[in-house]
């Protein structure tokens, strides 16, 4: 069969079993069976599938139906510009999440913060915690090339992954990944930032996560425990301990627990809640009060 006519029956095929954005998946599924991009997609529409190809094909758009995101069937996400490895054991990295990238930058920035790094300060030290696919510690590692990057996870598998995305983009030796529980056994007053997409779902509000998030992704990458609050406030005593004086912490967040991160920060200065593109409170910023 043709390129197009097995691209439209594959949107029909997506349409009836009610997978959201029919058309975008066949083609994400369609463009990872023939290893091409979007344009050759539509400048190719009478390119024969081989049988190989078609078969592969039929076999990602099953697992989509099933429900297995078109990133872990694709194993592949773009974040900050990047193309990520991804695999069920890490989250899928999302847009919302680059937020947290904007709130480092702009802080980083010479006019902002620069100026804050005291004066026998080589570089700006920032640890990223619950790394998972490394998306947050990469795009840093990226914009600020004098920093040092320090990246967490207590899962292996969610390293292994963060690990080759680094090796991928070259910047491997820019960032010293760590197993370990949040910050245990990093230094004491040592970074300037520490930034984190923590698990911050309760398990409360399970029901209203997509079927897919709660089937296919990890599940301490999504959930924290009951209420949600749980991984974050055994976060922010530790992040006080291993900021330096004066120095950030980045937390994406979300709306439901928006207010309680509000209170739990409130003896850090300069506490702040930033919207994402919904206006939905994303990411908490709040600074260690100086010496
Ligand atoms: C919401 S995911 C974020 C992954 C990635 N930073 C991103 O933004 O896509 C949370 C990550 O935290 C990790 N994690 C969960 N509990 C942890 C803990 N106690 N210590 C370190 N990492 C943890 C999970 O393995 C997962 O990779």
């Amino acid at each position: 069969m043709q390129l197009k006519p097995s691209l439209t029956a594959a949107i029909s095929r997506l349409t009836a079993d009610h997978v959201p954005s029919p058309r975008l998946n066949a083609e994400l599924l369609l463009m990872f069976t023939l290893n091409c991009d979007r344009a050759y997609l539509h400048a190719h529409p009478e390119r024969e599938l081989t049988a190989a190809e078609q078969s592969r094909y039929q076999a990602a758009l099953a697992e989509r139906v099933r429900g297995v995101p078109a990133q872990y069937i694709a194993g592949h996400q773009e974040f900050w510009g990047m193309d990520l490895i991804v695999t069920p054991a890490v989250l899928i990295p999302r847009p919302e999440t680059e937020h947290a990238i904007e709130t480092v930058l702009d802080l980083a920035s010479p006019s902002v913060g620069r100026a804050l790094l005291p004066a026998n300060s080589p570089h700006l030290r920032i640890a990223d915690v619950g790394t998972g696919s490394g998306c947050i510690a990469l795009a840093l590692a990226k914009e600020l090339p004098q920093a040092e990057i320090h990246a967490t996870d207590i899962s292996p598998a969610a390293l292994e992954v963060a690990r080759a995305n680094a090796a991928r983009h070259q910047l491997e030796s820019r960032i010293h990944f760590h197993e370990t529980d949040l910050l245990t056994g990093l230094p004491p007053e040592t970074f300037d930032f520490i930034v984190s997409n923590p698990p911050y779902v309760g398990e409360s509000e399970e029901d209203q996560v997509q079927l897919d998030v709660r089937k296919f992704e990890p599940r301490n990458a999504v959930f924290a425990g009951p209420t949600g609050l749980e991984v974050i406030a055994r976060l922010i005593p530790q992040a006080h301990a291993a900021l330096r004086p004066g120095g950030w912490l980045i937390l994406e967040i979300s709306g439901t627990i928006a207010q309680q991160v509000q209170d739990s920060l409130q003896s850090w200065n300069d506490v702040f809640l930033i919207p994402d593109l919904q206006s939905i409170p994303r990411i908490a910023r709040a600074r260690k009060p100086p010496r």
